[in-house]
């Protein structure tokens, strides 16, 4: 089957220019005007519309056992969420707790997925704890083509490294080329905090963010920085969520760390005032890192178009109010996460291009070219260029629309955006060649989507 695109303009992060681009099978083969094709190819439309290349969430939980409980989604309903929003490629936290064998781990959440996803995927492995048998284990889940850790310094008793184990971790991944993303909160302080606050008989969603407080994750990206800078491995702070935080990060880079910096649109959009509402409306937007005061927001927004914060992803992590309600009588209950995998790339446009904040290559930057050279996915994902796979999003800038849970496709009964107005949408979308997205419907082949093996990073840039 082939696919010719005519009259859209591209988009990557160096370049924007109209012409036609001709997708043999899974590729894109030829990029020019006035293609001659042969009979049979099917001609789309793309006049008034940007086509960008698929984008990439790098952060999101589909499997999660976590908080007594398991997230909400599938691969079958995430993968629909994320295409119908424009995302061709996620990357999973696959994340086993500390009780578990990393390799057990790894083989459940690649079962999980195997066959249910209908876009690409790939796995940042979390190592939880670090034993004698974790090692060779680690070794043989890089050499299957999972080239990137994931720690976590929260989460305590968990999912959560202690600082020997963090050095361990990282000690392994660079010599083994492997990137290592992490969630830098202080454990400690954190678990002393919320004991100290329950015991005052703050229990309501609004006491999470005070538990949890800005100083906290500074210190976590500074310590996790710390240990990059001693031991030589390249890093990725996610979720990264106010002011003292980014300083924390922007120093180490200064002085030569090899850091990278992920936003959430959560800490975008939303603030914590909305986790500060009475009872359940509270515990839908409890997170972590947790919704800040609005006046990070700014720092955040111009880091990213700077490119001090590099990409954009979700934490796509649904719980559905009956689970947000374990946390009633205690916030610490609460499960932490909220939905974000279908939404991602139309806010952006709306709350980022649209409103100056970034410019429209920086949006492709940080949505996908940027995740795809940082996770090795590059080229072969995050550009449009001929011989990459042909993950096309023909974007349509005039579609108006309203977030809302009755219309979302993930499984989960509420939205984290509700009300939102989004202006644009993914019109067509496209993995390795098949339309799996048309005119905003999702119409395409449920187990299409492939693990993405990758490959070790053999020289890492800053930008
Ligand atoms: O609150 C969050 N972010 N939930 C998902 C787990 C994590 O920390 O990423
Ligand atoms: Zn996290
Ligand atoms: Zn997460």
């Amino acid at each position: 089957m082939s696919l010719l695109f005519r009259g859209g303009e591209i988009v990557t992060p160096d370049a924007r220019y109209k012409a036609e681009i001709y997708v043999e099978d899974q590729t894109v083969t030829r990029i020019g005007t006035d293609l001659s094709v042969p009979p049979g190819t099917e001609i789309i439309d793309a006049r008034g519309q940007w086509i960008f290349p698929g984008f990439i969430d790098p952060h999101v939980h589909i499997y999660l056992p976590f908080m007594a409980t398991f997230a909400k989604d599938t691969h079958e309903t995430a993968s629909v969420a994320a295409l119908i929003g424009g995302t061709t490629t996620f990357i999973e936290m696959c994340c086993p707790s500390r009780s578990e064998d990393a390799l057990a781990g790894y083989n459940l959440w690649k079962e999980k997925a195997e066959g249910r996803s209908a876009c690409d995927y790939a796995f940042h492995m979390t190592v939880s704890r670090f034993d004698q048998n974790t090692e060779a284990q680690l070794r043989e889940i890089v050499r299957d083509g999972t080239t990137s850790f994931k720690i976590f310094l929260s989460y305590k008793n968990f999912f959560g490294v202690d600082d020997g184990e963090m050095y361990q971790t990282l000690t392994l991944a660079k010599e083994l080329g492997v990137i290592v993303a992490a969630h830098c909160e202080n454990a400690e302080l954190v678990g002393r905090l919320q004991q100290a606050l329950l015991a005052e008989g703050k229990t309501g969603p609004e006491w999470h963010e005070p538990s949890r407080p800005e100083s906290v994750e500074a210190e976590g990206t500074a310590r996790f920085a710390t240990f990059l800078e001693n031991t030589g491995a390249v890093g990725y702070v996610v979720h990264l969520s106010c002011v003292p935080a980014l300083k924390a990060a922007v120093d180490a880079k200064g002085r030569g760390v090899r850091l990278s910096v992920e936003s959430v649109l959560p800490h975008l959009l939303l603030d914590k005032t909305s986790a500060e509402r009475a009872g359940l409306e509270g515990m839908q937007y409890v997170m972590s890192p947790p919704l800040r005061d609005k006046r990070n927001q700014p720092a955040l927004w111009s880091a990213l178009a700077s490119r001090l914060i590099d990409t954009v992803a979700t934490d796509h992590c649904p719980f559905d109010n009956e689970q947000k309600l374990l946390g009633r009588d205690a916030f610490t209950q609460i499960p932490n996460g909220i939905p974000g995998i279908e939404e991602r790339v139309s806010l952006i446009y709306t709350y980022g291009v649209n409103r100056g904040r970034m410019d429209i290559h920086r949006f492709v930057d940080a949505l996908s070219t940027r995740p795809a050279k940082l996770f090795g996915l590059f080229p072969r994902k995050g550009t449009i260029a001929v011989g990459s796979d042909a993950d096309l999003v023909i974007f349509d800038p005039t579609y108006r629309g309203v977030i809302s849970a009755r219309t979302q496709h993930i499984n989960n009964d509420y939205s984290g955006f509700e009300g939102f107005a989004v202006e644009g949408r993914p019109a067509v979308v496209t993995v390795r060649g098949k339309i799996q997205v048309r005119d905003g419907n999702f119409v395409g082949e449920r187990g299409r989507g492939q693990l993405l093996r990758r490959e070790p990073i053999i020289n890492w840039r800053s930008n």
